[in-house]
């Protein structure tokens, strides 16, 4: 099977080219990146004499085309995932998340090619703490930032191409990833990384934010149970009912690494900030029999941290720009 993945040098999508050449020895690989400033060759470190890497611009319709008419299968992953940059410049995030999604599907229709659409759950909104509610795949589109906006109108798009041209397509909206290979500018990066290089834990608002965690390699086998059995149309959740508030997160990795888990610093609070994120799964485990191998969050973040600790030379050269660009929109509250 040829597959061609977008956004394979960022985040999910190196994790999932590592793991599909480790689980499915049979496919071909081609990643299409741009390499932003989210993704690095060095995230392919040990495969990239096994796939073919393509520089190029997923809203680049004549870099796109050849590459959609030679795969059998697109899973596109490449995207603006920042909340933070989208609200500093959304510009980029129209472009890549929108335009580009256009230009996929446009190829996939011309050619007939099997396409999968990675999404979020944060294009429902949120809920409240106190809601005993989870997101299903029929609550109502309510995002609230430019990215989650972006996401939100990608995934519309692909919806109109399955049924207005009956494009053979999937979609998949999973909560809060971690483990390796994640930008230090998202949450727990930042947090692991702070402590290594000396600074302290930074905390939005007052923390009670809730995210439902989930270990990559537990989504990217999902994406692969949907991409064996999905049914064509139809909308996957994938979440591993991992909810942890972000107070409890700082203080369970602080304790990981030895420190004491109040030595964190409370900081500007993103604005529009979405409370909480629940999801359930319950279509996806019941049709297509997956279940997350990943157990405790705590363990999964244990070998997260030793991951960050042995690959300094992954992270340590973007880590002073970022937290450079926090510092301009960041001031500590309390400690
Ligand atoms: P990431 O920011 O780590 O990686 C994005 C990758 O896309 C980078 O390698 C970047 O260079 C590439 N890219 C960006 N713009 C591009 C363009 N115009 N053309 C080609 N490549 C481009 O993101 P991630 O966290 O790995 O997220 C991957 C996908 O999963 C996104 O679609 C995101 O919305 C979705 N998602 C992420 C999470 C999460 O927790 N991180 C959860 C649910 C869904
Ligand atoms: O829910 C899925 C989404 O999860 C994906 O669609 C996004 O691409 C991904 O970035 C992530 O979005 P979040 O905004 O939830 O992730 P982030 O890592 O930016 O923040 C997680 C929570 O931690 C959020 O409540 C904000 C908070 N936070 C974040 C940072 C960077 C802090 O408290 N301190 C921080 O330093």
């Amino acid at each position: 099977m040829k597959v061609l993945v977008t956004g394979g040098a960022g985040f999910i999508g190196s994790n999932f080219v590592h793991r599909t050449l480790r689980t499915r020895p049979e496919a071909e690989v081609t990643v299409l990146d741009a390499l932003t400033y989210a993704g690095s060759t060095s995230s392919l470190e040990g495969v990239l004499d096994r796939i073919r890497f393509v520089e190029g611009d997923v809203a680049d319709a004549a870099a796109v085309d050849p590459l959609v008419a030679d795969a059998d299968v697109v899973v596109h992953f490449a995207a603006e995932s920042h909340n933070d940059n989208s609200l500093a410049d959304p510009s980029p995030f129209v472009r890549t998340n929108l335009v580009g999604t256009f230009t996929l599907l446009e190829a996939a229709r011309r050619h007939d090619v099997r396409y999968h659409h990675i999404s979020t759950d944060e294009v429902y909104g949120d809920l409240d703490l106190d809601d005993p509610t989870r997101f299903t795949e029929d609550t109502p589109y309510a995002p609230s930032s430019p990215y989650s906006a972006t996401k939100a109108g990608s995934d519309h798009l692909v919806r109109a191409w399955v049924r207005s041209f009956g494009l053979r397509a999937t979609l998949s909206n999973c909560s809060n990833n971690y483990g390796p290979r994640q930008h230090v500018e998202k949450f727990i990066p930042r947090q692991i990384t702070n402590v290594l290089v000396g600074q302290r834990a930074k905390l939005y608002g007052d923390g009670r934010n809730v995210r439902d965690w989930i270990h990559v390699d537990d989504h990217n086998d999902a994406l692969w149970a949907i991409l064996d059995r999905g049914r064509i149309g139809h909308t996957y959740l994938i979440g591993a009912d991992g909810e942890v508030d972000n107070r409890e997160v700082v203080r369970m990795v602080l304790e990981l690494m030895g420190r004491d888990p109040d030595d964190y610093d409370h900081v500007t609070d993103r604005a529009g900030h979405d409370r909480r994120y629940a999801i359930d799964a319950g279509r996806l485990r019941q049709e297509l029999g997956w279940t997350p191998r990943y157990g405790a969050f705590r363990d999964g973040l244990a070998a997260t941290i030793d991951w960050y600790r042995s690959h300094e030379a992954w992270w340590r050269p973007v880590k002073e720009a970022t937290e450079a660009k926090y510092a301009r929109t960041q001031q500590v509250l309390t400690r």
